[in-house]
């Protein structure tokens, strides 16, 4: 289980994010979303605004345990079918629907949960079968040897364009298509980067064909966002823009409200329409006025102070520092990830998920670097002891 530096919080407590949750407190905290309220309307139209077409549906609810739900709800009224198929080591949340789809070890009861949902073989380029040094989107690539032939463009800073671990997991994904799951299916849900399970990335170009198999099936695709979204990636403002992928629903949750309890779920208008069929949508607290203003100053702070950018910059910094540690430590087998979202794994023991707030400054990536060093040592120089 990795060690885990929070993502809940986009930045330390904002000025302009605090004013917004005083003053809204001073007028309407509270109404269902049965009573329209101009709030619920103008962050709709910001947060939809930031998603490309034909994703302008948004559900607000109140954490990302809940959009998940919903999501997996939309997925079958949509398809009319059952069967749900997410990653071994993905994280989506611990509510009796969600739990299926969560397959880390330490979350899985033992108690009835989870029908219709079916794990398959998570894509990954470090520990799994296959993988090496050119298949990750990341500053930092594993030291695994490469088995792919150079690709046309390899050399010439075009994009590395063909994958030999990419196509073996591919076929791992058919199998599960082929032996774990009914003809049709509801859907796929992926973290365009795991995040509890240690910052895993998949090879490039995986969700890509992952996403036509499961359409093929009659299957809408969804992306958790829920520690990857605002930004955070650095180079692109959703983690599924870093796949090349349109999703059909995309959940988030965490860093859109800095803290407040808020989430929600994006989807088509014929995904949306298709959950008339069985119900009412309703929800007491989603998109109530308190998390409406905190969320459009959310979204208003990370354009406003460059926090995307900031993720890019930082964050790349940040991970060819930590690379360097690989070097220098046998206990430092991979360091990876994106922007502000990155990972350490230790070959003997635990992997560390940093994802700091995302105005940290260079100064603070150094200091917390040579902590972690500092920490490395210790370690090493307690291990040797022991040794004698
Ligand atoms: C990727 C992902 N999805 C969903 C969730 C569940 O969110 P919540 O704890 O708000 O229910 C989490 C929480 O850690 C998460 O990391």
């Amino acid at each position: 289980m990795p060690t885990a530096v929070w993502v809940t919080l986009l930045f330390p407590l904002s000025r302009k994010v605090n004013a917004a949750a005083q003053r809204q407190l001073g007028l309407l905290w509270h109404t269902s979303s049965v009573f329209f309220h101009p709030l619920i309307h103008e962050y709709a139209e910001k947060l939809s605004a930031l998603l490309p077409e034909p994703l302008k549906v948004v559900f607000l609810v109140n954490s990302g345990s809940e959009a998940n739900d919903l999501a997996m709800l939309m997925a079958r009224a949509h398809s009319d079918s059952t069967d749900i198929i997410s990653f071994r080591g993905a994280y989506h949340g611990c509510s009796p629907y969600t739990l299926g789809l969560t397959n880390v070890g330490i979350y899985k009861m033992d108690l009835p949960h989870g029908m219709g949902c079916q794990p398959t073989m998570c894509p990954d380029i470090f520990r799994g079968p296959w993988g090496g040094s050119h298949c990750r989107d990341s500053p930092v690539q594993t030291i695994r040897k490469c088995s792919c032939a150079p690709g046309p463009t390899e050399g010439e800073g075009g994009t590395w364009d063909c994958c030999q671990a990419k196509d073996q997991y591919i076929e791992q994904f058919k199998d599960t298509l082929s032996t774990s799951v009914a003809k049709s299916i509801a859907g796929f849900f992926a973290e365009p980067i795991q995040g509890v399970n240690g910052v895993v990335q998949y090879p490039k170009g995986f969700l890509k064909e992952a996403f036509e198999l499961v359409r093929e099936r009659g299957g809408v695709c969804i992306a958790d966002e829920v520690q990857t979204g605002f930004g955070r990636l650095g180079s692109h403002f959703w983690g599924f823009q870093t796949h090349d992928v349109l999703p059909d629903i995309v959940t988030m949750a965490k860093g859109i409200g800095n803290g407040f309890p808020m989430a929600a779920v994006v989807t088509t208008p014929e995904i949306a329409k298709s959950l008339t069929k069985h119900l009412l949508h309703f929800n007491t607290f989603g998109g109530n006025p308190m998390a409406c203003a905190i969320g459009s100053a959310v979204l208003e702070v990370i354009k406003e102070e460059n926090l995307q950018e900031n993720s890019q910059e930082v964050g790349t910094y940040m991970l060819l520092k930590l690379a360097k540690l690989r070097d220098e430590f046998e206990i430092v087998g991979d360091v990876r990830g994106k922007g502000l979202m990155i990972g350490i794994e230790m070959v003997k023991d635990k992997t560390f998920r940093i994802a700091p707030s995302m105005c940290i400054t260079k100064p603070e990536a150094d200091f917390a670097v040579e902590v972690f060093r500092s920490a490395l040592i210790q370690h090493m120089e307690r291990r040797a002891k022991l040794k004698f």
